[in-house]
């Protein structure tokens, strides 16, 4: 495995349409209205979504902006866009690094970014982008995971995953977690010049169907899915039916809490 390897939530084709199917409503769709209700997003604005991957939080936007306003979504991967574009092919998808924006400054209202600033390989430079194209006076709203610490259940699985596969399989399952500290997160914001005006610890859920489904979902959106050695899966998937034993419900589904961190920023006005 390369060292220096960086987990960017690269799925394939088919795993972008499981992605949309399954996994935006039962764990991604949640947040959406909440980053939105946090960024104040209303009729007529235009609004960007950075990291749009299938499109959840644009969609949302747009239904919030019109009639007058524009949404459009930028994402790194084709695979997701294409989900996009299938989903809602009346909103604008562009293909794009983060951490430079395809767009003219000053360009949008409000920008916003879920579950996703934590794969980009430089946050701060994102979040300079980020300033760089809302107009003087316009808002960013970034929600990403928490820490690992504050979510129990994940904690049990990396242990279990790098008693398995070892520290570097650690590092690429514990990237989700990345920007859980709430002041360093917050740091990214006025490092850009931004003024930080709202910092929130909410906390949701993630439903899989099975501990299979755990493994599956939490491997398989990583490098890791498909190159661990013979007979470590099932290594994995047996020392987790007894470690994530209290979060398996009466019905067989396994329920985890899931607790993020939400910053909102204003780019202030220029004197
Ligand atoms: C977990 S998905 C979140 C997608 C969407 N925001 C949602 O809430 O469903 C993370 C997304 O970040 C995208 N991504 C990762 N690195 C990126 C980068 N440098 N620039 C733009 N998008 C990136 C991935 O392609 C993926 O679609």
């Amino acid at each position: 495995m390369n060292r220096t390897e960086q987990e960017t939530f690269q799925l394939t084709a088919e795993l972008a349409e499981a992605y949309e199917e399954l996994f935006v409503p039962r764990f991604f769709a949640q947040w959406a209205p909440y980053l939105l209700d946090g960024a104040g997003i209303t009729t007529g604005q235009q609004v960007l979504d950075v990291g749009c991957g299938t499109g959840v939080v644009a969609r949302a936007a747009a239904g919030r902006v019109a009639p007058g306003g524009k949404v459009v979504g930028v994402d790194l991967n084709e695979a997701m866009l294409a989900v996009a574009r299938r989903v809602a092919p009346e909103l604008r998808w562009q293909q794009g690094d983060a951490g430079g924006l395809p767009f003219d400054s000053e360009s949008f209202d409000v920008v916003v970014s879920q579950m996703a600033m934590m794969f980009f390989p430089e946050p701060a430079a994102a979040v300079r982008e980020m300033r760089r194209v809302v107009c003087p006076g316009g808002t960013v709203g970034v929600l990403v995971p928490g820490s690992l610490a504050g979510n129990p259940p994940y904690e049990l699985f990396v242990d279990v995953v790098s008693r398995h596969a070892g520290e570097e399989a650690r590092r690429l399952v514990t990237s989700y977690f990345a920007l859980g500290d709430l002041d360093r997160l917050s740091g990214y914001f006025a490092d850009a010049g931004l003024a930080v005006t709202a910092t929130d610890r909410p906390v949701g859920e993630f439903r899989y169907d099975s501990i299979d489904q755990v493994i599956g979902v939490e491997l398989d959106s990583t490098p890791l899915g498909g190159r661990l050695g013979p007979g470590v899966r099932e290594a994995i998937v047996a020392d987790c039916r007894t470690a994530l034993a209290g979060y398996v419900t009466g019905t067989g589904e396994v329920l985890f809490p899931f607790e993020c961190r939400l910053v909102i920023a204003t780019n202030r006005l220029k004197v």
